[in-house]
């Protein structure tokens, strides 16, 4: 039963609308919403198996991370030329600014692209121009995370760490999405140490609907410097404490692990239980344009389901900036931002 009346929960709506928020687990080709899908699939001359945008729309109801998989990459197959990526980029950061995200960490899944014959540099270039773009129009500040699609072998990820070296200075660090059942960390441990070599950051998917122990070889394996999802980590009390004890923050998506059927409903997720064992958790929208909402309607129905009060929504905020890849100085910066809202609400 939510503690909440009417007006209490639409004060509630616009604490969580005007709070200054960090989103850190965001795959770009997530935010790929319909009409945008079918506008450039008209541009590029492709047909679409959906005779329309509803249609398309019609299709999003998932078992599972599998059966989702499947159509984000069949509507991914329509992006071709570098314009493409900039205009998806840039639907998705005009959102983002929207709902008070002042930074944003985004993913994007390169192999996707480069083995339909896209090359490397049309994705990242057309990713990158669009960051730069919104960067000096509005002040959102941005990095980019470059997956290795699991699904594939660690050569496919060896190689494509070797094609987005020329372009080092675009991304912060690697990451590691898809399948993730039967694909465990430690298939990309080569893959990984050369990543941390080159001075990437290092972050994977882990738990999302593997088993714990995922998540502790994606820490001990791989190194990671923050888990996404993470989940799981719940069933296995020691390792809470050790994620505690290293101060590695989770990147959740409640609305994803609802629509993933990862969770019976918002209510029992995990999210209250782990902020109780003392983990640094944040809130994220995954792949918003398939799930049901962006940054803004994942904490609010969060809220919503598990009671949350004010002071744990702003910690959650704070979390999704200490827990960021910004340098010191503008992490401090943007909680500064974060304090001063805090202050006047
Ligand atoms: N790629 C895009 N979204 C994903 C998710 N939630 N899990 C794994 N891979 C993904
Ligand atoms: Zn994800």
């Amino acid at each position: 039963m939510n503690r909440l009346n009417e007006k209490q929960i639409g004060t509630m709506k616009t604490f969580i609308e005007n709070l200054p928020k960090a989103e850190l687990h965001l795959h770009i080709e997530g935010t790929f919403e319909p009409e945008l899908i079918f506008a450039i699939a008209k541009r590029n001359k492709i047909a679409l198996d959906f005779s329309s945008i509803e249609d398309l729309r019609a299709a999003y109801r998932f078992a599972n991370l599998q059966e989702f998989l499947d159509i984000y990459y069949t509507g991914a197959s329509v992006l071709i030329e570098e314009q493409d990526f900039y205009d998806l980029t840039t639907a998705y950061l005009t959102k983002a600014r929207a709902q008070n995200v002042t930074h944003c960490e985004i993913f994007f899944d390169p192999q996707t692209h480069t083995d339909r014959g896209i090359p490397f540099a049309t994705v990242i270039n057309g990713i990158s121009r669009a960051l730069a773009d919104a960067e000096a129009q509005t002040g959102l500040t941005s990095k980019l995370i470059m997956c290795f699609l699991r699904h594939l072998d660690e050569e496919a990820a060896i190689a494509t760490l070797k094609a987005a070296l020329p372009h080092r200075d675009k991304f912060i660090g690697v990451g590691l999405d898809s399948s993730e059942a039967g694909h465990p960390p430690e298939k990309f441990a080569r893959v990984y140490d050369q990543a941390g070599c080159e001075g990437l950051k290092r972050v994977a998917h882990a738990g999302e609907e593997g088993p714990a122990d995922y998540v502790r070889r994606a820490i001990e394996i791989l190194k990671i410097d923050r888990i996404d999802h993470g989940n799981a980590c719940l069933d296995d009390p020691e390792l809470v404490v050790d994620i505690v004890a290293r101060d590695l923050a989770l990147t959740l998506c409640p609305l994803s692990n609802l629509k993933l059927n990862g969770v019976a409903s918002l209510a029992v997720h995990p999210l209250k239980m782990m902020m109780e064992a003392g983990l640094k958790v944040t809130i994220n929208s995954d792949d918003p344009a398939y799930f049901g909402g962006y940054i803004n309607e994942n904490y609010i129905e969060t809220a919503m389901a598990l009671d949350l009060k004010n002071s744990e929504i702003a910690q959650i905020a704070r979390n999704s900036f200490e827990a960021s890849f910004l340098p010191d100085a503008q992490k401090a910066a943007r909680l500064a931002e974060l304090d001063a809202y805090l202050a006047q609400t």
